[in-house]
Order: C-alpha cells, then sequence, then structure tokens
C-alpha cells in the first residue's frame, strides 16, 4: 500500500483555534479543537478582538498537538488546508498567516477552504476514527455502516453564522434557500440568553429541553405557508422574547424547560419540514446536514425518523465534526487539491467570502480514483 498523503488542515474563522490531520482526504488522525468558550461567556457573544488575541497565542500549540496526536512530522504532510473565509477577519488571519508561514517554510501546496464547504465536506470524513468517546455514537441518524454518502442529496447547513440548504451533486453545491435574518445557531443562542443560560446557547436549550414539554407553548412556524426553501428566525426568537416578558409581567414564572423545548421544536419543524420538501423536490435519495446546530439531539432524530417514513437517508458527521473543526477544513481542502485547486501565498482572507461555484465532491464518491495528482 502506497503512504497515505497527509493534509494538515487549520480553522480559526471564529471562536475555536483548531489544528487537524486528516489521511487521504477521509480518515481524521488528529483533530484538536482549543474553544475559547471561557474568554467569551461573560461578554454573551463573541468578542472579536479578544478572539484574535487568544488565536494568536494558541496556534503554534494547537498545531504541535495536532502533529504529535496523529504521529506524524512536518516532513510527513502533502498539504496545508486553511479556512481563508467568511469569518472574523482578525481571527481568519491568524489561521491564514501560520498556514502561509509553513506552506513557505516546507514547500507545501495551500488550499483555502470557504467554512461552509468544510461544514458539507464533514460529511465524506470517516465515521470510525474519533467517534469512541462521542455522547452521540448511538445516534440514530449516525451514517451506520461507513457506507458513502450518495448525490445528489440535500445538504443543510445550520451553524451560527448560516442556515443554508443546498442542492449538491458531484461537482457542485447549488444554494436553494437560506435564512433571511437569523441564523438557526443565532436563535438558539440569543433564546439561550432570554433563559439567562450561559454561551453558547445551543447545547444548553438542547440538554434542558429533553425535560420540557415541547408542545407546551405553541411558538410560530414562520415561513412555512410560503413558497420556497427560505428561513426566518428572528420572529421566533422575538415571539419568545414577549412570551416571557409577559409571563414574568403577569408574577408568572414560565419553566424554562417548556420554553426551551417548545423554541427548540419550532425551530426543528420549520428545518425539517423545508428540508425534506426540497428533497422531494428535487428526487434525491439522501438528506444531509452540517453545521454545528445539526448537533442538536432533536433535529437529528426528528429528521432521520421522518426521513425514513418516505425513503430517504439522513447523514449527519458524530457531534465533534458539526461544531467547527479542522478535520472539515482537511478533508474539503484535499478534495479541491485532488480536483486541481490549488492557491499561492497572495491567498488573502474574505469577512464575507462568496460560497465557491463548483465543488469537487465526486471526488470523494465510492469507486472513484479522485482525479488530479
Ligand atoms: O458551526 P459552529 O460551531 O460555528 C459556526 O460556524 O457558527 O456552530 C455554532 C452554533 C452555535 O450557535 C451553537 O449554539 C450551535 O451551533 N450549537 C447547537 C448545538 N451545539 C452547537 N445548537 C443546538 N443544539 C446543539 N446541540
Ligand atoms: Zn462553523
Amino acid at each position: 500500500m502506497s503512504k497515505p498523503e497527509l493534509t494538515l488542515g487549520i480553522e480559526t474563522s471564529c471562536d475555536e483555534t483548531a489544528a487537524a490531520v486528516v489521511a487521504d482526504g477521509r480518515r481524521v488522525l488528529a483533530n484538536v479543537v482549543a474553544s475559547q468558550i471561557d474568554l467569551h461567556q461573560q461578554y454573551g457573544g463573541v468578542f472579536p478582538e479578544l478572539a484574535s488575541r487568544r488565536h494568536l497565542e494558541a496556534i503554534v500549540p494547537v498545531l504541535e498537538e495536532s502533529l504529535n496526536e496523529a504521529g506524524a512530522g512536518w516532513d510527513d504532510l502533502s498539504l496545508i488546508a486553511v479556512t481563508n473565509g467568511p469569518g472574523l477577519v482578525g481571527s481568519l488571519l491568524v489561521g491564514l498567516s501560520a498556514a502561509k508561514a509553513l506552506s513557505f517554510a516546507r514547500g507545501l501546496p495551500l488550499v483555502g477552504v470557504h467554512h461552509v464547504l468544510g461544514h458539507i465536506f464533514a460529511n465524506f470524513l470517516d465515521r470510525a476514527t474519533d467517534m469512541s468517546s462521542d455522547p452521540g455514537a448511538d445516534d440514530p441518524s449516525r451514517d451506520r455502516s461507513g457506507e458513502r454518502v450518495m448525490l445528489p442529496a440535500v445538504c443543510l447547513v445550520v451553524s451560527g453564522g448560516h442556515t443554508d440548504l443546498f442542492y449538491l451533486d458531484e461537482s457542485r453545491a447549488s444554494l436553494l434557500g437560506r435564512t433571511r435574518d437569523d441564523a438557526a445557531g443565532e436563535a438558539f443562542d440569543k433564546v439561550a440568553r432570554l433563559l439567562e443560560l450561559p454561551y453558547p446557547g445551543g447545547p444548553n436549550i438542547d440538554r434542558l429541553a429533553r425535560e420540557g414539554d415541547p408542545s407546551a407553548i405553541p411558538f410560530p412556524r414562520a415561513m412555512l405557508e410560503q413558497e420556497g426553501y427560505d428561513f426566518s428566525f428572528s420572529g421566533l426568537k422575538t415571539a419568545v422574547a414577549v412570551y416571557l416578558e409577559k409571563e414574568r409581567g403577569a408574577g408568572r414564572h414560565p419553566r424554562k424547560v417548556d420554553v426551551a423545548a417548545s423554541f427548540q421544536r419550532a425551530v426543528v419543524d420549520v428545518l425539517v419540514t423545508r428540508t425534506l420538501a426540497a428533497a422531494r423536490d428535487y428526487g434525491v435519495g439522501s438528506v444531509l446536514l452540517a453545521g454545528g446546530v445539526a448537533a442538536n439531539s432533536e433535529l437529528r432524530r426528528i429528521m432521520e425518523a421522518e426521513a425514513r417514513q418516505i425513503g430517504l437517508t439522513v447523514h449527519a458527521p458524530p457531534l465533534k465534526l458539526c461544531t467547527d473543526n479542522a478535520a472539515m477544513i482537511a478533508c474539503a481542502g484535499y478534495h479541491l487539491w485532488k480536483a486541481g485547486i490549488a492557491d499561492g501565498l497572495d491567498l488573502d482572507v474574505g469577512a464575507r467570502l462568496p460560497f465557491p461555484e463548483t465543488i469537487p465532491a465526486g471526488t470523494v464518491l465510492p469507486g472513484r480514483s479522485g482525479g488530479g495528482e
């Protein structure tokens, strides 16, 4: 067997300093994520200047740890893949500067990766590698058999910054719909703040909601009566705020668990209904989930159950690969490189980097050699 090609992935677009080593664009050998949650918790959200400063402190130790964990040396690497947007400019610059320095010093090719493309490609990483300690290991939406994702598919990217629905085939991702205001994760974080839960709100609401009644409060399901595949979450956030104000104003103490469960169910209903409608309309056989909110247990459970009823398969990365990480960036970068795409040292960051027009998802399908090199 020939030596595996190792990609070093680097991700610093928001508040995680992450580095990963991925073999042949598929096998995760190391996945190191240094979270800044402790730093930003006191502000209830990400504080950009502090984020870049923390990235600067963390980047070298995180890179070294990822190589140690993979048992690899600098000379074993074939490629460096780095997130170059969208995100916080100061944060992105730390990762990109490190990637450029390493590329120059080691003579390694460099590939810039769009953050959302990275989230999508998390679905193409091998499942078994870093999941033994994953609390979602029994998750029914887990791609159980190690079978590969089949395309075309519909892919829902739900994170703190994005709620995008794509039609995905072997070479392109076409945007079918997106949020018109807040991202789903943003709504989770804002509602968590209303409920006085610590940042980031998503996982805390997820936990709390398990003890609540999802039908206790009939929060609105925005946009479902409208055509198309767009989303809107700011009205839902306002509805929660108004409800809490009214209840508290009347001297009542609304049960947080019921508010969390009812809010979460409203978000999940909209995400599932829209995604499955798109899957049906476009005649695809599988649905992919991606992004931090794809770690939500209720979203995974309901999407899986409803998709199964209409004969669709749901794929979702393990929890650790849903939230920001560098393994997904290494995966996307490797397949871009295999498709002949590489960047020079003039690569720049883009706070609002546009989504790439072509994506080489075909290079990861089974039975394909992967072109390029
Ligand atoms: O993908 P990600 O790590 O960063 C961005 O690209 O934004 O997503 C972070 C978002 C946050 O809004 C966080 O609250 C949300 O994902 N999140 C969740 C869960 N875990 C993370 N939302 C709902 N349920 C979860 N279990
Ligand atoms: Zn993300």
